[in-house]
């Protein structure tokens, strides 16, 4: 928590962790921008939540508190602030919007997206369920909340498993990601299969115990096996760690898969000198930063466009005119955090 600094504290602050990797102007530039934002946060009875994915100079000078998915839902549902700002993309800030209906929640930037998101409706939600009927339906934090409120339970990159197991039936349908669901196959032993949305007359016999949706992270799905091959041969005790949104082949030739949090503590607790981060090339320096005695290889031509359009700048803006507020109609909202609200019962 850095947010009572003078400019020079929070340059000296945000120095001890970035020299190696902010330059120095750069850091004295966005210093300025920490505090006037961490002054408003303050007046303005405001808490920040920023994702791992977040660069650099912002991850370490304006959240209050940064994570994963799973963990900044955990810590939308327990503030008591009256605004929430979240540094991260659009179905974040929904999330957080979704457990907390009387506070204020913006957005830095209207362009924060998300493929995985997009790549699904209600509609085609709606269309499976009449397909496949009484099947639970699971779908990823990565959706907006008109397909939250179609689903049972939600799940995240670090709890999917669990989730899936915590049905306790024999079939689930899991959306939208493909390759988050077919690792979750893989770990549960569970046969998937993806079916069109039109009902067959055979539909009675089809084998699965998993229903996937052909969605892609536009990011970790450009990740190959071959890339893996090139970084171990050039650099043989590396250690390569993948987001589960990478395809299951990728994530078996890697070393550790796990959430974004879930590989920062892989790389804290482990002594290997190198490391590869197969996910937003931002948290390899987040990482970098935390890890000083170790070395991050870098992938940085495959970056989210979405999580990048948050600045330090956009999000003084936000906080100045309370821009961008993130609305959704209260039917939406309320059967969406019956989904929600579920997963976090999980624990
Ligand atoms: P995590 O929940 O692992 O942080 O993942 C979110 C995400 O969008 C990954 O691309
Ligand atoms: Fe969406 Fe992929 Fe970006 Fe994560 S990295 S926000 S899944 S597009």
């Amino acid at each position: 928590m850095v947010t009572e600094m003078s400019v020079h504290e929070m340059y000296s602050h945000m120095r001890a962790a970035l020299r190696d990797v902010v330059p120095d102007f750069e850091l004295r530039y966005k210093a300025k921008l920490a505090c006037e934002i961490n002054r408003l946060k303050v007046q303005k009875n405001a808490v920040i939540l920023g994702h791992n994915y977040m660069e650099p100079a912002l991850y370490h000078s304006i959240p209050d508190f940064t994570g994963d998915s799973l963990e900044l839902s955990r810590k939308a549902a327990q503030t008591d602030k009256d605004i929430i700002v979240f540094c991260g993309v659009l179905f974040m800030a929904e999330t957080a919007k979704i457990l907390n209906p009387d506070k204020t929640v913006l957005i830095p930037s209207q362009r924060a997206g998300c493929s995985l998101a997009a790549s699904i409706t209600a509609a085609d939600v709606r269309a499976l369920k009449e397909r496949f009927p009484g099947v639970p339906v699971v779908v990823y934090i990565n959706t907006y909340a008109d397909v939250k409120a179609e689903a049972d339970i939600c799940c995240t990159s670090g709890n999917a498993k669990a989730v899936v197991e915590s049905l306790g039936t024999r079939a689930a349908i899991f959306l939208p990601d493909e390759y988050l669901a077919r690792n979750v196959a893989r770990e549960t032993g569970k046969h998937i299969i993806f079916p069109t949305l039109t009902p067959h007359a055979g539909d009675q016999e089809l084998d699965y115990q998993l229903i996937g949706w052909p969605g892609r992270c536009e990011v970790h799905e450009r990740f190959t096996v071959e890339d893996i091959r090139n970084v171990r041969a050039q650099f043989p005790d590396v250690v390569i760690l993948a987001h589960p949104e990478c395809s299951p082949e990728v994530v078996q030739a890697a070393d550790f898969s796990g959430s974004t949090t879930a590989m920062i503590r892989y790389v804290e607790r482990t002594a290997a000198p190198r490391y590869l981060l197969l996910t937003e090339c931002a948290m390899g320096d987040n990482v970098a930063a935390a890890n000083p005695g170790k070395e991050m290889l870098r992938l940085c031509s495959v970056r989210c466009p979405h999580m990048n359009q948050i600045t330090l700048e956009d999000t003084l803006r936000s906080l100045q005119l309370d821009q961008y507020v993130v609305e959704m109609p209260e039917e939406i909202r309320r059967r969406a955090a019956q989904a929600v609200e579920r997963m976090l019962a999980i624990g």
